[in-house]
């Protein structure tokens, strides 16, 4: 056993179960934290969703949590959080709709990377700056979970891959120190302690969505419009996914913007409108991932309501691309 295995087994036991972690963890988080404050960046993710219940529960009002919608949330995402966090637990959250700062900082800039940076670079700062407006806070919640741990190369395992979640805060900005209740579980773990807290399914049995979220899914300078509209289309293919019962066959799917225009007809004339991709891919690690086959049926009806329903749509194509050698998101 190495260091991170050891830790993790002292943490667990012999046998996980979501009660004892839960119960474990509430005492541990009430030991370190004492009376001070803790800071948490929720993301409408499973693990910041989870490390905010548990957190809330040990602490209570001693938690604040901000959530930075930067523009590139998926539809209702802000609101859902809003619901279930602030109306059903009573979580102290403060939600900043920056969508039209991030949009100004990204402004023309088109290359993947660059863009990313743009955009973490950005959320630090909205969140240093919402961090200094709430006066003295002595730690920083984070939803790091074990995966994480792993693929960053810490305890003694190979680096897989930059831990690049723009959730991911740097240290050095004054916190006295980490609370990550959720850093020895694997992601199911995570799942099934958020259900045990009594955390709405939809919310734990989330599709991972990246940190700079719609912004790796639409390609070229990232603008309102073409946001809303990859929104739209996104919101219904899910929409249409859940419906179908088809949403647990794959880990991830969602749609595109691919940033390239087509001619196309509506009514008799003629349009110009945006090409949107869809993809459905089935993963154990996210490392390799397969295209999942969903019926032809399903797939020509939901490329037609997409085509016909969203202002600024006139074509869907379909991704069929294993990774590798594409990766899962397009940027
Ligand atoms: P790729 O596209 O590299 O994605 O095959 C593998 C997994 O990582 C997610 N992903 C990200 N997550 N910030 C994140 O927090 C990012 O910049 C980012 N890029 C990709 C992706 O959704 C998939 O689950």
């Amino acid at each position: 056993m190495n260091q991170a295995e050891k830790e993790r087994a002292a943490k667990i036991g012999k046998r996980f179960t979501p009660k004892k972690y839960i119960e474990n963890e509430i005492a541990a988080i009430r030991k370190q934290v004492g009376d001070k404050k803790v800071l948490l960046a929720m993301s409408g993710g499973v693990d910041s969703s989870v490390c905010a219940v548990l957190l809330h529960k040990a602490i209570g009002k001693q938690l604040t949590c901000v959530f930075v919608d930067h523009g590139c949330m998926r539809k209702n995402e802000a609101k859902e959080v809003k619901r279930v966090f602030k109306g059903k637990f009573g979580i102290n959250l403060i939600q900043i709709d920056a969508e039209a700062r991030f949009l100004e900082k990204a402004k023309g800039i088109t290359d993947p990377e660059a863009k990313r940076k743009a955009i973490g670079g950005e959320f630090i700062r909205v969140f240093e700056e919402e961090a200094a407006k709430l006066g003295k806070i002595e730690f920083l919640g984070q939803g790091t979970i074990y995966p994480d741990i792993i693929e960053s190369g810490v305890g003694g395992h190979k680096a897989v891959k930059a831990h690049h979640n723009v959730g991911g805060l740097p240290k050095d900005i004054g916190f006295e120190g980490l609370v990550e209740p959720v850093k020895y579980l694997y992601k199911d773990e995570v799942r099934k302690v958020g259900r045990a807290l009594g955390i709405p399914d939809e919310m734990v049995d989330r599709q991972p969505f990246p940190g700079p979220g719609l912004a790796v899914r639409c390609l070229g300078e990232l603008t309102k419009e073409k946001l809303d509209i990859l929104r739209e289309a996104d919101f219904i293919f899910r929409s249409e996914m859940a419906k179908a019962k088809l949403d647990k066959k794959a880990q991830q799917f969602f749609a595109i913007m691919t940033n390239a225009k087509s001619t196309g007809v509506k009514n008799g004339a003629r349009t110009f409108g945006y090409v949107i991709a869809l993809r459905a891919v089935a993963t154990q690690q996210f490392v390799q991932a397969g295209v999942v086959e969903l019926p032809f049926k399903f797939v020509v009806d939901v490329a037609g309501k997409i085509a016909t329903k969203v202002k600024g749509v006139n074509r869907v194509v379909w991704d069929i691309t294993p990774k590798p050698p594409a990766t899962i998101e397009w940027e």
